[in-house]
């Protein structure tokens, strides 16, 4: 204390009231008895307890004038529930305490903070963090420390930010370690990733008994573990893990404050085996404050215990400390009544807890409590909801003798490189396990370190897929294929070195009859890690397994041989034009006949004659102009042009049909036997399937017989049982996936189709456990190498070339022309025809009436024979009757061409 004086006797004064006033003040002091429980047994326990007296002669020393002075009565509560509840029973009962600082532990908080909770009395625990300890129900337990819940965030950003998938909580099997879990998990749903396993390790667990735990968890895919158990606990747990090479390269590990927090303390050989784990625990920033604590609580450590070279505090010393300040504070605040009336007995007294009874005064020096706020050396000293609040998580990674600040992490910012969570959101390179510096991916196949065993099946046939072949001299196996290389591909392309070898079958089960479905079980049996072949993607199979994404066509169908239907028939020559362009060809014919009958009959004498004759000029004029000779010369303009409309329309039918009668009779006309399933049903027809394929069972499922299907192992045997036909013993058609089909598709050109409807598969895919890490990656790969130019270099070096054979496929329907297809050109005839019929119509009436005015002249006019040229033959002739109609048909001229019955121009009128 700076006393301010000038002068000796001013000085002298000042101590002398000093010294009076604190005479007086100890007089007036009041003793209030609290207790502690402690466990003497641990460094932290006695740690703790030094943390106790150094804060209560800190205080005291620094608040003289209280007239308060707390009385810590400390008690051991070993490491057990049990001890702990008798000692703060014993504490209650014997001291009647006004307050219990502790226990150490959740389990022990659990039991005694009941019993504050029945008497009264505020319990303060400064290292119970068990999210499940705080309750509305349970209000007199306070705790000056964080719950565990409270770094849950910080974990799951870390989880996130390496993106893993899959972790995997090691916990104590006691409230404490339960008690975050929920809260984890549940934080992990939220990011998406997966808890497959819970490890649960038991408070007491042998070293057997966590040795198998581990190897369990060696054993399974995912690689990121999280710690949540009490130091000693992991400190074990830790060296049997680097003993199993737990803590080898590939391994994450994460602990949890309740660890990370006493890192410093843990020890030389647990912090030996915990090299590149990941820790999170509350920030406290460092000041003069602690650093003088810390070395003030080690001088005191050894000083107890000469023998034992004092632990570095930890953060839990330094919310003991401030736990003492702050009850310290509360209770000369509280202004406490007298001891004596500090409990009220009611109810059954029958019990030591009945008889414990209620404190008053309990609730109000509960409150004062909750109200006190300073600062304290682990920073600002204030509860809310009856627990510290902390939000600054600082992220540790263990190296060498202790660790190494990664970074930081708020809820607010996320990380930060700086505790002041300026918006620099990196974290400093992490030392990983095995002393690597590669991010682990987060999980690995379980082959402990070993390479990924790949079943490949063997195969009779389609030894495109996979062919395995052993050489006899070095005994080694060589496996190619399609699928292979697919396989290989998909492998290379994934971001990360998988090493994995393909197994034989045969050599993992022996010589066998494996159905595909078998096989594929086989990794559900674990006999292999992956198995890798023509297999398909069936719901069924996937319900054991894991497939990737399909890398082939997918689908069933049926393959049946392909005939030339060719016509031979007498009657091929009426095939290339429907029925219906016939008849309106035939139409338009006599139509044509009629018309141009109609323009020319009357002024053509070609088109006269009898009544016969002109039907038959009707019905053979089109025919003899389409063949190029007409008899008869059409005169008329009109006339003229409906014929070459005639002839154009003929001209285009005409070459149309004999490009199709050509194409008809020269191009093969190949067409599939059976055109769909339910014919073969029918007609009771035996079919081919794969042997060891599901298509069989998909046969069955489709009602085919079981006695009416044959098994063939390769597309020789296919193209045999083909060819034999069913009733010789072969089949009528095999049912196949497509890419098998397509195959022999591709072996045999034009001789057989696919055809029928397709059955929907998954298309082949390759299989891996279920749960398989893998799966998602390689599908991803499937897909970068089918949408690259790999997929087309496989595919040209097993199955060639497929385009030789492909055309065909198309050619098998044949349409014949239809009327349909020439509507255009007869509604254009149509409508034109008619159009001249409707001017040589109207041209006849206006020609008939003009023919009646000449009729009248006629008689006055001079007639000359003529002969055909026109030339006259003779001088005169005698004028006959030109009134009748039908003998002048033309007029235009002053000459009038006469005509004979017969129609032949037999003279001509000149007019004079
Ligand atoms: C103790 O003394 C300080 C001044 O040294 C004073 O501020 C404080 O109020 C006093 N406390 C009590 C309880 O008398
Ligand atoms: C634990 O602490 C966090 C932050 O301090 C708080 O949000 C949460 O409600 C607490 N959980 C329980 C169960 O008290
Ligand atoms: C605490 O005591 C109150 C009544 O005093 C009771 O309602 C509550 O259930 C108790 N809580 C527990 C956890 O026992
Ligand atoms: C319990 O209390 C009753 C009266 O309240 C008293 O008569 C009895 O002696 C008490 N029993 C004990 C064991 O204190
Ligand atoms: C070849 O392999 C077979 C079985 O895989 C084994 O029985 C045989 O001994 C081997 N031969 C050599 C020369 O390694
Ligand atoms: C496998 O089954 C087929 C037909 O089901 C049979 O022909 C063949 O002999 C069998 N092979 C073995 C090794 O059992
Ligand atoms: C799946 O296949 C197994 C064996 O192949 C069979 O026993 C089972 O009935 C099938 N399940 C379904 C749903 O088809
Ligand atoms: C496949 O992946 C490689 C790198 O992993 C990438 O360069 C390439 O573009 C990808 N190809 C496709 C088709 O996505």
């Amino acid at each position: 204390m700076k006393i301010p004086c000038t002068h000796l006797y001013q000085c002298l004064s000042l101590c002398f009231i000093i010294l009076t006033c604190q005479h007086g003040l100890i007089e007036a002091q009041r003793t209030i008895d609290v207790g502690a429980l402690l466990d003497f047994t641990s460094p932290r326990g006695r740690a703790g307890r030094a943390a106790i007296a150094l804060a209560l002669e800190d205080f005291y020393a620094f608040n003289a004038n209280y007239s308060t002075r707390l009385a810590v009565h400390v008690r051991d509560c070993k490491q057990d529930d049990i001890s702990a509840a008798s000692a703060a029973i014993d504490l209650l009962k014997n001291i009647r305490v006004q307050a219990i600082i502790g226990p150490r532990t959740s389990t022990q908080a659990k039991f005694v903070s009941d019993l504050g909770n029945q008497t009264h009395i505020p319990i303060i625990s400064y290292s119970a963090t068990s999210p499940t300890l705080s309750s509305d129900h349970n209000p007199f337990f306070l705790r000056t420390t964080v719950n565990d819940s409270s770094q849950v965030g910080a974990i799951t950003a870390i989880v996130s930010h390496f993106g893993w998938h899959e972790v995997v909580p090691v916990y104590e099997d006691s409230d404490f370690g339960m008690g975050m879990i929920p809260y984890l998990v549940d934080s992990f749903q939220e990011i998406n990733t997966q808890v497959p396993y819970r490890s649960v390790i038991h408070s007491y667990a042998t070293d057997e008994q966590i040795n198998l735990e581990l190897l369990k968890l060696k054993s399974m895919p995912t690689r990121v573990f999280i710690v949540h158990m009490m130091s000693d606990l992991a400190a074990r747990v830790f060296s049997k893990a680097f003993e199993n090479d737990m803590m080898s390269a590939g391994y994450i590990w994460i602990i949890t404050d309740s660890v990370a927090n006493v890192i410093d303390s843990i020890g030389p050989l647990a912090i030996s085996s915990m090299q590149g784990v990941i820790g999170v625990r509350p920030y406290i920033e460092s000041t003069k404050k602690i650093s003088d604590f810390t070395g003030s609580l080690k001088y005191r450590l050894r000083q107890e215990n000469p023998n034992i070279d004092p632990p570095e505090p930890t953060v839990y010393e330094l919310w003991a400390y401030d736990t003492i300040w702050a009850v310290a504070i509360a209770v000369e605040n509280a202004q406490l009544p007298n001891q004596n009336e500090w409990f009220s007995q009611i109810g059954d007294n029958s019990t030591d807890l009945g008889r414990l009874g209620v404190s008053k005064t309990g609730t109000r020096l509960l409150n004062v409590i909750l109200n006190t706020a300073f600062d304290g050396i682990a920073g600002k000293f204030h509860l809310v909801d009856r627990q510290l609040q902390s939000s600054n998580f600082e992220i540790v990674n263990v190296i060498g003798k202790s660790y190494q600040q990664l970074g930081f992490w708020t809820p607010q910012v996320g990380f930060a490189s700086t505790p002041t969570f300026t918006a620099s959101s990196v974290m400093k390179p992490v030392i990983w396990p095995g002393h690597s510096t590669a991010t682990p991916k987060g999980w690995q196949i379980p082959t402990a370190g070993k390479k990924l065993r790949v079943g490949v099946p063997m195969k009779d046939g389609f030894q495109q897929f996979v062919k395995i072949e052993r050489n006899k001299v070095t005994n080694q196996t060589i496996v190619t294929g399609y699928c292979i290389d697919m396989f290989d591909a998909v492998m290379q392309s994934l971001p990360y070195y998988v090493p994995y070898e393909y197994v034989v079958l045969e050599d993992v089960d022996g010589p066998s009859n494996l159905t595909y479905t078998q096989m594929v079980e086989g990794v559900y049996l674990r006999k292999y890690d992956a198995f890798v072949g023509d297999t398909t993607i069936i719901a069924n199979r996937s319900l054991y397994v894991d497939f990737t994404l399909p890398y082939t066509d997918t689908g069933v169908q049926m393959v049946v041989p392909i005939r030339d239907k060719r016509s031979t028939s007498m009657w091929i020559f009426l095939k290339p034009l429907a029925d219906d362009l016939w008849l309106a060809i035939v139409l338009l014919f006599f139509y044509t006949g009629f018309v141009v009958w109609l323009i020319e009959h009357g002024s053509n004498v070609e088109f006269g004659g009898t009544r016969r004759q002109q039907l038959l000029n009707i019905s053979f004029f089109s025919f003899f102009t389409f063949l190029g000779i007409p008899k008869e010369r059409v005169l008329n303009n009109l006339s003229k042009f409906a014929v070459i409309n005639w002839m154009l329309v003929a001209w285009l039918l005409e070459k149309n049909y004999s490009a199709s009668l050509t194409s008809m009779m020269t191009v093969q006309r190949l067409q599939p036997t059976v055109s769909d399933m339910n014919e073969l049903l029918k007609n009771g027809e035996f079919i081919g399937y794969q042997h060891q394929s599901f298509v069989e069972d998909l046969l069955k499922s489709l009602n085919f017989d079981e006695n009416k299907l044959r098994s063939y192992s390769s597309s020789e045997q296919y193209a045999e049982a083909l060819s034999k036909g069913s009733a010789n013993g072969g089949v009528a058609a095999i049912f196949d996936e497509i890419p098998f089909l397509k195959l022999l598709l591709s072996e045999h050109c034009n001789q057989y189709a696919m055809v029928g409807r397709i059955y929907k598969t998954g298309g082949f895919g390759f299989v891996f456990p279920k749960g398989s890490p893998l799966v998602p990656d390689v599908s991803r790969a499937i897909l970068n190498v089918t949408e690259g130019d790999k997929i087309v270099e496989i595919n040209r070096a097993w199955f060639g070339d497929e385009v030789s054979c492909s055309t065909q496929e198309n050619t098998f329907n044949y349409e014949r022309l239809s009327f349909h297809s020439f509507r255009g050109v007869f509604l254009i005839t149509a409508v034109l025809w008619g159009l001249a019929l409707f001017i040589s119509v109207a041209l006849f009436f206006v020609k008939k009436i003009s023919a009646n005015n000449i009729s009248t002249k006629v008689s006055n006019v001079e007639a000359f024979p003529t002969d055909k040229e026109g030339d006259q033959v003779a001088s005169s002739m005698e004028v006959i009757n030109c009134t009748h109609e039908e003998e002048v048909v033309t007029i235009g001229e002053p000459i009038i061409n006469v005509y004979t019955e017969s129609g032949f121009p037999s003279g001509r009128v000149v007019f004079s």
